[in-house]
């Protein structure tokens, strides 16, 4: 029996009501299909990846390539398929378990929730957004009391800085609604001749002049129309082209075109802190904080997205926090981890922007459910503590200084290179990481690739330095067994 193999009391628990709820499943009302699901049911273990890939082929929409296997559960920094295979997770879901898979708190908050109220809409005040919101705006400005521009601004009265939020469902529509408060933002000021001695005579003549965005090779900010446009991967914007006008792409990393492509026709510019889908590429301070100083002087926002980057990853609160205060942003969109894996996305912006979003401007169904914010508020309150951020960086260290020894040999060689922040990192090879990943997962270790041949390592944040530890031997044995 595949639950004897697991580790924890909790563990089997949660396979046993898997089983129950399995049996539930099969014993409804008599038809083909019924009789289909209960003769899967009764294969046996292997079977069922290969059934599950079987269905995929047959019902699903086919964007992904899967390997047979079929994941049940998970507890911590571990997950187990339905053989009872147990696997070290260094994807996290991709960057989302920041608290390890069913961490008690989060399942408890959600079980309360379910069965209290999912979801109302946002016709309705929750209990739980504002509370969400408000957690989301305290963290930020507490743990960078310095800041003191965009979101960290004090307002035009002195009173202290504050900030808002808009919830949505995801990354992507994080992206798309901070790309729309930009382009409305642009309106206005051109609009009101904000942008004063600066702003030229045909913009005020035609505010929709001002909507330029300008975004960064290698960046990654979602699937959208508007979030893929700044998303500048001919993969993946060239079966969807014509995007949406007006968009540009910069060099990352390079200042030298600022003011070619950053003028007073830009609203936005949108660049994530540590591209992650791009290969674990850091910004440098000196690129954002001219950013900073080119969109401040051409009356544009700088929007950073920190959704891979940010809530506790870098070892800061937030990836931006690791560079000095003249590099803040006026708008934040952040996803992933906020609710542990329930579907989450949100946009943080300045006082200055929120004020010019009005009722109706914007909307979502289920941006904002109860469910998923209280979730967030565990979340926040785990992430958002000094011995978690400092296990953050500590463990991103430990896998670091593990793997640059391990790999010595290799470095400069068929390993490029070794980089990232946190437990943010990437191992850049000379060539496809896809049998390294394929035998790592074999050897027990869940990896995900990046850009430009780079295996990315995003375990969850609460990861035991131990599990760092081990998962870093496996990986280093994987890519000296596979390049050499
Ligand atoms: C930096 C960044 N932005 C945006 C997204 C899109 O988020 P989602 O997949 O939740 O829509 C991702 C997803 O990987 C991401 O890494």
């Amino acid at each position: 029996m595949y639950s004897l193999l697991f580790r924890s009391k909790g563990v089997q628990a949660l396979s046993a009501a898997g089983a129950r709820a399995s049996a539930r499943y099969v014993a409804g009302p008599a038809s083909s299909i019924r009789g289909y699901r209960a003769a899967s049911v009764l294969m046996n273990q292997g079977s069922v990846a290969k059934q599950a890939a079987e269905s995929n082929q047959r019902f699903m929409v086919n964007t992904y390539s899967r390997p047979e296997i079929v994941l049940s559960h998970g507890k911590g920094s571990y997950v187990y398929d339905t053989d009872g295979k147990e696997y070290l997770d260094f994807t996290a879901g991709i960057a989302v378990v920041g608290l390890g898979h069913s961490h008690p708190d989060v399942t408890a908050a959600v079980s309360d929730q379910a069965a209290k109220l999912v979801h109302c809409s946002n016709l309705y005040h929750n209990e739980w957004a504002p509370k969400l919101a408000q957690k989301i705006v305290s963290a930020t400005l507490e743990s960078y009391p310095q800041g003191s521009q965009g979101i960290y601004a004090k307002s035009s009265s002195g009173s202290d800085a504050s900030a808002r939020v808009f919830f949505s469902n995801s990354g992507t529509e994080a992206n798309e609604g901070a790309l729309k408060f930009a382009r409305k933002y642009g309106k206005v000021v051109a609009e009101q001749g904000i942008l004063g001695k600066t702003a030229s005579e045909a913009l005020r003549g035609d505010p929709n002049l001002k909507s330029g965005i300008v975004s960064f090779t290698g960046a990654f900010h979602g699937r959208s129309m508007g979030a893929l446009s700044v998303t500048a991967n001919p993969k993946y914007q060239k079966p969807f082209a014509p995007l949406i006008p007006g968009v540009q792409t910069m060099k990352f990393n390079d200042t030298r075109e600022l003011g070619t492509f950053i003028d007073e026709r830009t609203c936005a510019v949108i660049v994530e802190p540590i591209q992650g889908e791009g290969g674990i590429h850091a910004a440098h301070v000196d690129f954002l904080r001219a950013l900073r100083r080119r969109c401040d002087q051409v009356g544009a926002l700088l929007i950073y997205d920190e959704i891979q980057c940010g809530l506790g990853r870098s070892g800061k609160l937030w990836a931006h926090q690791l560079y000095p205060e003249d590099c803040s942003p006026d708008i934040v969109t952040m996803a992933k981890p906020l609710a542990n894996g329930i579907p989450i996305g949100a946009i943080l912006v300045s006082d200055r922007v929120a004020d010019m979003i009005k009722v109706g401007d914007h909307g979502t169904t289920f941006g904002g459910n109860p469910l998923a914010c209280r979730a967030g508020c565990v979340v926040l309150d785990h992430i958002n503590t000094p011995e978690l951020l400092s296990h953050v960086a500590a463990a991103g260290e430990t896998l670091e200084q593990e793997l640059t020894s391990a790999l010595a040999q290799l470095i400069g060689g068929p390993v490029v290179e070794v980089r990232g922040t946190g437990l943010l990192r990437g191992i850049q090879l000379s060539s496809d990481p896809t049998p390294v990943v394929n035998l790592a997962r074999d050897r027990g270790l869940l990896l995900v690739s990046a850009g430009g041949n780079t295996v990315r390592l995003v375990p969850p944040l609460n990861t035991s330095i131990e599990d760092i530890k081990k998962g870093a031997a496996i990986l280093a044995e994987c890519i000296k067994q596979t390049v050499q």
